[in-house]
């Protein structure tokens, strides 16, 4: 397949290479400057990509969209006029809503969101490092989306395991449910995810869980707070020397991607009219510390 992977942060450029590896004929699309981008996956030779090509647009037949959640909208409103209405669009991103604007523009094409649990860290401009196998789940976003199954064979083939999930917003939450508890209380206190295992943590981590279960549950969502809790502390442990994600983006000042983490539970909390006051706190105290930045 013609792929173009846009935004190849640690998860795009993970994607990229094994993809190419797997026989695809991948390029990416991102912010640089530059027509081609060499990219090294651990100890493996570096692999040469063409790089913001128009031409690889117009032959794509898959885009895959791993920029960040607050990214999606700006990165792919210019690349639309770009693409044939057959080209699948695939979303890879931590967060929930990043599509609720864009819903109406991608009708005609065949969308996908996905979430997946491998761990990746570019260690430069041009090497990434595969830090923990994971687990792959996609479906569909709209309605021509679900007409896309064959894609978690093709991405399967690539870098397994990946699963069609035909309740995929399910697969959403829970993961939301876990960058709840984590994300935020280990860029605020400047710990690793296995750190939130002490004692101390114990309280706002089932309060965090609990809000959410109780959003989901007026979602309607199918959900057991005791399995859900139990899912965070295996990440917690699973995960336990990494950095999260909000962790890295506080410590390097870069905006974080709470707005569509905490603060999509928050949003949506208020439409059920449910108070949700521990992840409203973690919600404010991430966005003063952005806020401190522009005023500094
Ligand atoms: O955002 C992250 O860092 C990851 O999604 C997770 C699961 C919290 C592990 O670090």
């Amino acid at each position: 397949m013609n792929i173009v992977v846009v935004g190849p942060g640690a998860v795009g450029s993970l994607w990229a290479y094994s993809l190419q590896q797997a026989g695809h004929r991948v390029s990416l699309w991102g912010t640089q400057d530059t027509s081609h981008w060499a990219l090294q996956l651990d100890e493996s030779p570096s692999i040469d990509f063409a790089y913001n090509q128009p031409d690889t647009l117009r032959h794509a037949d898959l885009l895959l969209i791993t920029v960040k959640a607050w990214q999606v909208e700006s990165a792919l409103q210019p690349l639309l006029p770009l693409i044939e209405q057959e080209t699948i669009l695939l979303f890879m991103h931590n967060g929930m809503g990043a599509l609720d604007n864009l819903a109406d523009r991608l009708r005609t094409f065949p969308a996908l969101l996905a979430t997946t649990t491998h761990g990746a860290l570019k260690t430069s401009a041009h090497t990434v490092k595969h830090t923990g196998l994971g687990h792959t789940q996609l479906g569909a976003f709209n309605p021509l989306g679900a007409q896309c199954e064959f894609i978690a064979e093709v991405l399967n083939h690539a870098l397994p395991s990946v699963a069609w999930n035909m309740h995929i917003e399910q697969a959403l939450w829970q993961k939301l449910a876990v960058n709840c508890a984590i994300n935020p209380l280990t860029a605020i206190h400047h710990i690793t995810n296995g750190e939130l295992a002490q004692p101390q943590y114990r309280q706002t981590l089932d309060s965090i869980v609990t809000e959410v279960v109780s959003v989901m549950q007026a979602e309607r969502m199918p959900v057991d707070l005791a399995a859900l809790r139990a899912t965070v502390d295996n990440v917690i442990h699973a995960t336990a020397a990494n950095r999260s994600s909000m962790h890295q983006d506080i410590f390097h000042r870069r905006r974080t991607e709470i707005d569509f983490i905490t603060g999509y539970v928050v949003r949506k909390a208020q439409q059920h009219g449910l108070a949700v006051p521990a992840n409203l706190a973690l919600h404010q105290h991430i966005q003063s510390i952005e806020q401190s930045w522009t005023q500094s």
